[in-house]
């Protein structure tokens, strides 16, 4: 599988272009095992967790999968999340990111975790208090670097007018379900349309932050093969079965494939905790999608015509 460097002037890790998002594991730690060992073993080196996953349940399994295999994480980069109070509210305070780091922390039984994000954007964020928490983490050892999830460029240069850490990260909903991202840099002057997000692929490639995809899969959509087919994925379903049949491949690997093509150089962060799939999905770092198929997908995907 391609590697690529997390964007950090001095702690760059060399990881996967492919990520395993830990958000499904649930409390099998069996099953969570296998997925961990299968990925592994198909080259994926980087595990994105959240402390509200299964509310703290996910990072313990995979602390449990560590404590069986004491090896593994010697080439592991981890990254977790906070900053929101399900259901409550978001909370960037001080002590609410420095609170839950240490709950993390102790739920994955490590002193440290590679990458932190704040999960989404608070509405009273203070960018003072953010910046002291970073300061914080950084100076105690328990966070190496920092980025952000769901931010929308202008909330990236605000958090930036006081965190000095650069943010290196920000993971985004992308996937040929989710195209606003692609959509608006062609769509922004047409009428009844609006650029929601703000040009973030652009800003992220100008300001050298990774972009990560979060649901890159979206689930089982654009499968061939299935009993019933949405009216809105039967063109993208054909699209996709030509493609599968071409790089003789799951469509997985189509949709991984498919966002990386994208020249940010983004990574990609699938969901699935089924082995087979893991490594099915892994064979899309190695396939070049044509300009035309990627186009094809895209149109299919998009449901109306280039403007
Ligand atoms: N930052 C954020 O706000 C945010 C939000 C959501 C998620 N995330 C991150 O992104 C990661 C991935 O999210 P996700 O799990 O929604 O992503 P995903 O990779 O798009 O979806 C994975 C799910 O789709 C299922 N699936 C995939 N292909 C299928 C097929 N052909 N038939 C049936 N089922 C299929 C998988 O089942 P199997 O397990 O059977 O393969 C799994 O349940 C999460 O783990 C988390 O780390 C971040």
């Amino acid at each position: 599988m391609r590697s690529l460097t997390i964007p950090h002037p001095s702690k760059g890790d060399l990881v996967s272009n492919i990520g395993i998002g830990c958000m499904r594991f649930g409390s099998d730690v069996e099953n969570t095992e296998k997925a961990v060992l299968a990925a592994l073993e198909s080259g994926y080196n980087f595990f994105d967790h959240a402390d509200i996953y299964g509310r703290g349940e996910c990072e313990r399994t995979f602390a449990e999968v560590l404590k069986r295999n004491s090896k593994i994480t010697e080439n592991m980069v981890i990254q977790s999340k906070c900053g929101i109070v399900p259901g409550e509210r978001f909370d960037f305070s001080y002590e609410h990111i420095t609170s839950s780091v240490d709950g993390i922390l102790q739920r994955l039984g490590l002193d440290m975790i590679d990458g932190l994000l704040l999960h989404r954007p608070d509405i009273l964020c203070e960018p003072d208090e953010v910046a002291r928490a970073f300061d914080d983490l950084e100076k105690s050892g328990k966070v190496r670097w920092f980025g952000v999830s769901n931010h929308t460029p202008l909330q990236i240069e605000l958090l930036k007018k006081s965190v000095e850490q650069p943010i290196v990260v920000n993971q985004i909903e992308l996937s040929l379900k989710a195209l606003r991202a692609f959509n608006e840099g062609i769509d922004f002057n047409r009428q009844g349309e609006f650029a929601t997000t703000m040009g973030i692929l652009d800003y992220c490639q100008l300001n050298n932050i990774l972009i990560q995809a979060w649901s890159p899969l979206a689930g089982a959509s654009f499968t061939p093969g299935r009993e019933e087919v949405p009216t809105e994925e039967i063109e993208g379903t054909a699209v996709m079965e030509q493609l599968c049949k071409k790089y003789d491949c799951m469509p997985a690997a189509i949709k991984v494939a498919w966002l990386l093509r994208h020249p940010s150089n983004m990574q990609v962060i699938i969901g699935s905790v089924n082995a087979e799939r893991i490594q099915a999905a892994a064979e899309g770092s190695d396939i070049r999608l044509t300009r035309d198929e990627w186009y094809q997908l895209y149109i299919a995907a998009r449901g109306k015509r280039l403007p």
